[in-house]
């Protein structure tokens, strides 16, 4: 089976109420394609965009989610939180939650079991570092990020992955569509590896700096899977822009 491609805009820490006047013209814009399109909010908005988005085919998501269900946890949002307030997907490893909040694999591994918990398919995010990439270590790094992140629960769920290089994020650079498709075979062979035919199934997103001018070529590059978009999705324009370069 083919995988069904996904487009994914992260807004990260940007975003008020008004917002889902964003997220209405996105739906209103997404007419025709054959990806799956979502939203991703800051957790206190999705209600909000999920309220926005009834009656619309795309897909509210949460970009993180603690790995409890419920408990003494200050500031922290449960996946069945998420759930309960509208949201289908949850971002979960993101290299600003890894680097930033010091996530490791088995951090994130315990947080794709609570999404599956409450209901949500986990977008898994893997990536190297800048110099971990310049040592030439980002096929290990990205193949063992997949391989402590992912539980065996997994199997027979739905759930993506988002191959997101960090010096890629917010930086405008990107890697050749050569090097994003060696990397994504390498994904894809884990998977596979891990989960059987099931592996061959799970779309892989491509995440880093896609903007409307680079997108057509990375949507088409071999075993890309879709897209994860950070600052391109903060406008509505540019994000159905990317979506329609499928
Ligand atoms: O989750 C999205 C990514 O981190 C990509 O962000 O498109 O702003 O580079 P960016």
């Amino acid at each position: 089976r083919e995988p069904v491609p996904l487009i994914a805009g992260n807004w990260k820490m940007n975003g008020l109420a008004s917002s889902a006047a964003e997220a209405k013209a996105i739906a209103e814009g997404i007419g025709g394609t054959r990806a799956r399109v979502a939203v991703c909010p800051p957790a206190i908005l999705t209600h909000r965009i999920s309220e926005a988005l009834a009656d619309s085919p795309v897909i509210v998501g949460g970009q993180d989610a603690h790995w409890d269900d419920a408990g003494a946890f200050t500031g922290d949002i449960s996946a069945e939180m998420l759930a309960d307030a509208g949201a289908k997907l949850v971002i979960l490893g993101h290299s600003e939650r890894r680097q930033g909040y010091r996530e490791t694999d088995e951090v994130v591994r315990r947080k794709v079991l609570a999404a599956l918990r409450a209901g949500l398919e986990p977008l898994v995010c893997v990536g190297e570092t800048l110099e971990e990439h310049d040592a030439g270590q980002a096929h290990a790094v990205v193949t063992r990020q997949v391989r402590g992140s992912l539980p065996p629960e997994l199997k027979g769920t739905p759930f993506a992955i988002g191959y997101e290089p960090v010096w890629a994020i917010g930086t405008g650079r990107t890697p050749t569509c050569g090097q994003i498709e060696q990397i994504h075979r390498a994904i894809r062979d884990t998977l596979v590896d891990i989960f059987g035919e099931d592996g061959a199934s799970v779309p892989i997103l491509y995440g880093g700096s896609v903007k409307p001018s680079n997108a057509a070529e990375i949507l088409h590059t071999a075993e890309v899977g879709g897209a994860l978009v950070g600052g391109a999705s903060l406008k509505a324009d540019e994000f159905l822009e990317i979506v329609r370069a499928l």
